[in-house]
């Protein structure tokens, strides 16, 4: 009933059309992709607009950070970190189910949207040949979440993802139903910790490393957008809804509110969204240089990412020696 009702703007590409999809992917679209587990929404993981994008399709509230997917182990020594026990898991099932969270490497070249600010990495190398395909094609990584609105079921056939997100995606991968159809088990390897349990069984894992699994999967705490790595939490006291310039502080502006620096002179929320963490980041240098003790931000109104960007500023304007929800 519903799925009648819903506009349909994505095209729906056929395995034969993977070399569009991949373009597609390179050019910036959004294309909603079939791996083992799940459907992924993809976009390309450099392209902090194209990521913005991915957060305003699902209508997420706040800026979760997205698997990364690459086409082989071999591409993540650019972006991750692996030590001893990444490199086992790695070679014992990727590709496979599996996503593994990882300290990201310097000019790792990745939007900081995607890690939402932190200085970890989830990253996977799926097994569905034409995922593999694709990501082969792309040639960068592919930030995708499961192709769902925020707040439903993932989806498992391209039909599921036309009529969740059809309206919002460029294209659509038909690679019929996923294999698992459960979501890849998520592990961090320093400390180890179990963080989602998914497609891959944790006897598996434990197995395979002869040692039971720490679970860390308090929803709370592995989820918290509050986990700001220090890079991008600003040192210096954050105020918001300010329209004009104070000495005393670096203005971030938006809109009519030009600053120091805009997140986006036109009031675009989307790539507001995709400078965020960055002019978080410049704002403080540049507040060293200024001599200036505070940040303001300019309003930034509560519609589609504007949600989310607002929620960050408020995690980041909370006092410091309150604990961060
Ligand atoms: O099977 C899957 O994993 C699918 C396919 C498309 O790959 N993807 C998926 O993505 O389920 P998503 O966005 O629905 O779930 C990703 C989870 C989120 O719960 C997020 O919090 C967690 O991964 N995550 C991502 N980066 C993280 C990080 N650096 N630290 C901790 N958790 C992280
Ligand atoms: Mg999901």
């Amino acid at each position: 009933m519903a799925s009648t009702q819903t506009r349909r703007h994505a095209r729906l590409l056929t395995p034969a059309e993977v070399p569009e999809a991949a373009k597609m992917l390179r050019d910036g679209a959004l294309v909603a992709f079939p791996t083992e587990t799940v459907y992924g929404l993809g976009a390309d993981a450099t392209d902090g607009r194209a990521v913005a994008r991915v957060f305003a399709a699902k209508g997420r509230p706040a800026f979760n950070p997205l698997i990364v997917h690459v086409a082989g182990a071999d591409q993540v020594a650019a972006l991750a970190v692996m030590d001893a026990t990444a490199r086992d898991l790695a070679a014992r099932f990727w590709p496979g189910p599996l996503t593994l969270v990882l300290p990201l490497r310097e000019g790792h070249g990745l939007s900081p949207l995607v890690t939402a600010g932190l200085d970890t990495v989830a990253i996977r190398v799926p097994a569905a040949s034409l995922a593999r395909d694709l990501l082969q094609r792309v040639g960068r990584p592919v930030a995708a979440p499961s192709a769902n609105p925020s707040g439903r079921v993932s989806a498992t056939r391209a039909a599921h993802v036309m009529d969740g997100l059809g309206d919002r995606v460029d294209a659509v991968l038909d690679g019929g139903p996923c294999g698992v159809g459960l979501e890849s088990t998520i592990l961090r390897t320093a400390p180890l910790a179990l963080l989602r349990a998914g497609g891959l069984a944790v006897e598996e894992i434990e197995a395979a490393l002869g040692r039971s699994l720490p679970r860390d999967i308090t929803p709370g705490k592995v989820q918290a957008p509050g986990q700001l790595s220090s890079h991008y939490a600003p040192a210096r006291p954050l105020r918001m809804g300010v329209r004009s310039r104070d000495r005393q502080a670096v203005l971030i502006g938006f809109g009519p509110v030009s600053g120091d620096l805009s997140l986006s002179e036109s009031g675009d929320v989307i790539e507001a969204a995709a400078r965020l963490f960055d002019l978080l980041h410049l704002a403080d240098s540049l507040a060293a240089e200024k001599g200036a003790d505070r940040i303001d931000v300019a309003p930034v109104p509560e519609t589609g990412l504007g949600r989310a960007i607002n929620d960050r500023l408020r995690r980041a304007a909370a006092p410091r020696d309150m604990p961060q929800p």
